[in-house]
């Protein structure tokens, strides 16, 4: 049976892999990382701010930075940012080092989950509307490719922290 260290929770931003997480390390007593706080504590920045001075090219190559970073840590889940999965091979790159779970939800879940409010998400921020609906259709279906190749696809719309344990006690041996 395959050796369990560390999840990958992916999917698109705003599928509740953060608040999975979370739930995952009372349930399981694992650790439990953001990616994205790993990225803004590593380099001290806003991921908003770094948008915006560098650009989402030079983010991806930093955020594949961090992804490298947190593979030496064992029984931690990690939350993974929306467009993780999609860049290099950083798909591969969790799935040799941990079981993957994509949190998948529909386009109209995503909606609600994303509007209103102040967006700190540099990619939804100012969207709202058609636009917002017309942004998440393409972009999801663009990723969808990246996180079908997770381990497990999990119906978030429906699963509780339960659930998800019972998957992952079945996936494998947990270390
Ligand atoms: C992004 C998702 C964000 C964050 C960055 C880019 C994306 O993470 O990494 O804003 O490309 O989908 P969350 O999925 O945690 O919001």
């Amino acid at each position: 049976m395959k050796e369990i260290k560390r999840i990958f929770l992916v999917g698109f931003m705003g599928s509740g892999k953060s608040t999975l997480g979370r739930r995952l390390r009372t349930e399981m007593g694992w650790d439990f990382l953001d990616l994205d706080d790993v990225f803004e504590e590593k380099f001290k920045v806003k991921i908003k701010q770094y948008f915006s001075v560098h650009g989402e090219d030079a983010f991806r190559i930093a955020e594949k930075e961090v992804l490298k970073d947190v593979l030496d840590k064992e029984r931690v889940i990690i939350a993974t940012g929306g467009g993780t999965p999609c860049f290099f091979d950083n798909m591969d790159v969790m799935n040799n080092n941990g079981l993957s779970i994509y949190l998948k939800l529909s386009v109209d879940v995503l909606i609600g989950r994303l509007s209103g409010g102040k967006q700190v998400r540099p990619l939804v921020a100012g969207k709202s509307g058609q636009e917002l609906r017309d942004f998440i259709c393409a972009k999801l279906q663009e990723r969808e490719f990246f996180y079908n190749k997770a381990q497990v696809v999990a119906d978030a719309e429906v699963l509780g922290v339960e659930a998800f344990v019972q998957i992952i006690e079945a996936s494998g041996k947990l270390i």
